[in-house]
């Protein structure tokens, strides 16, 4: 087994009996929650497609995940001796929160996607941080859906369809998803497995092209608006959740526009890496105030830097050689959310921390500029 990080070996335990013996199964007190740090086991790696992979998990010590269907969490692998963190939505039901699982796309080039697809073994542990995110279903009161996603952006959705057909409800979804070929789609023999035994769920499948399959059944091309209205007829009736590449998102948003729908029923989560990593690059002429120069101070390490009311602190932080924990860059996934304990910022985030959070005094650190000095909890 290899760790990371140094992590302590596993010693059996009373948790570890009790998840080993299936007399004792569902009897299990601790759980991972929101904004927690765990030591995560890899239990099970395979394929998906050519270039996904299913990754399994469990928590070294045996806690329950408590997430909703749809939220991520934020592996931190070290490579190559540096910690880096990155999102990745549990694709798997909280109906089963013990093992549970994320679906990676590999990204060329990418660092950690290649790295998980690459290197990471069953009985491998990697830190992570505990469940965010707000594309979820949970206290909406709808009863007919429309998810819509391409690409990686299946494993949100997948995780609301597994979790419905686990809870055997009675939901009517529609899950259309597009794909380059059907041999690049994602959970195709699942989504049908469960499409035969849920009365309520229709799977479509949106090729741009057959690729080399011979008998393909389901529409070839791009989703658009008659495309989906043949197939959805009650399209503009459904609570719409949508992922996908940020191309793909735009062309749905437009669709939906066209078709006068009403947004108060949209929801949409992107991954778009190409967006989401790239740094916010102000390029507008600084205010006075934004030009003046604040002091920040880091009250753990004691270490102070300067900076304009132009950068994100995050940004000035790490330009200052401190150590923050990050990954969208976004305001999106709630990675660099940090206490701050003296002074005002302008937030201005993507859904990557809730007000009660806010009112506690945290901040998200990637998309926030200083307003005036600043102590962070760093
Ligand atoms: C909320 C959320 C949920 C997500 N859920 C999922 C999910 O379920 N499944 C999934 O697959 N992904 C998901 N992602 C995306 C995921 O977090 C990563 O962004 C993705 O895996 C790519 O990370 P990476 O480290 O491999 O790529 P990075 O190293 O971040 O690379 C990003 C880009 O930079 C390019 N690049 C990297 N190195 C170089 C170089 N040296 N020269 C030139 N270009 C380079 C890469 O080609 C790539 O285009 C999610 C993202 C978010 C924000
Ligand atoms: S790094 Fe994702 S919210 Fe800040």
């Amino acid at each position: 087994m290899t760790t990371y990080e140094n992590l302590a070996p596993l010693e059996p335990t009373d948790a570890a009996r009790r998840f080993t013996d299936p007399q004792t199964w569902g009897t299990f007190g601790a759980q991972w929650n929101s904004g927690e740090q765990k030591t995560l086991v890899c239990c099970a790696v395979y394929p998906e497609t050519h270039d996904v992979k299913t990754f399994v998990f469990r928590c070294a010590d045996f806690s329950a995940l408590s997430f909703e269907a749809g939220q991520f969490i934020t592996l931190s692998p070290v490579i190559a001796g540096q910690p880096i963190a990155r999102c990745y939505t549990v694709s798997s039901s909280p109906t089963r929160p013990f093992a549970f699982a994320i679906t990676v796309k590999r990204v060329p080039g990418g660092l950690v996607s290649n790295w998980l697809h690459d290197r990471l073994q069953p009985g491998d542990c990697l830190r992570a941080s505990g469940p965010a995110g707000s594309f979820t279903p949970v206290g909406i009161p709808a009863k007919k859906w429309l998810y819509l996603s391409a690409g990686s952006g299946v494993t949100p959705l997948m995780s609301m369809t597994r979790t419905a057909f686990d809870m055997a409800s009675d939901l009517d979804i529609v899950f259309v998803h597009s794909a380059r070929t059907p041999t690049d789609i994602i959970f195709h023999d699942e989504l049908q497995g469960m499409q035969a035994r849920m009365a309520g769920l229709r799977v479509l499948h949106v090729c741009e092209s057959p690729g080399t399959t011979v008998d393909w059944q389901h529409p070839i091309g791009r989703l658009d608006l008659p495309l989906l209205s043949q197939h959805v007829p009650d399209f503009r009736e459904r609570e719409v959740f949508t992922c996908g590449p940020q191309g793909y998102m735009e062309a749905v948003k437009s669709l939906l526009k066209d078709a006068r729908f009403d947004f108060a029923h949209y929801h949409q989560e992107s991954f778009d890496i190409t967006v989401l990593n790239a740094e916010p690059v102000i390029e507008q002429a600084p205010s006075l105030d934004q030009a003046s120069l604040f002091t920040v101070t880091l009250s753990r390490s004691g270490k102070t830097f300067t900076m304009t009311g132009t950068q994100t602190v995050l940004s000035a932080a790490k330009k200052a050689g401190a150590i923050v924990p990050s990954s969208c860059s976004q305001g999106v996934c709630g990675t660099c959310k940090t206490a701050l304990l003296e002074g005002t910022v302008d937030m201005n985030h993507n859904g990557g921390i809730r007000q009660r959070e806010i009112d506690k005094g945290l901040r998200l650190l990637c998309c926030s500029k200083p307003t005036s000095d600043l102590v962070i909890d760093l």
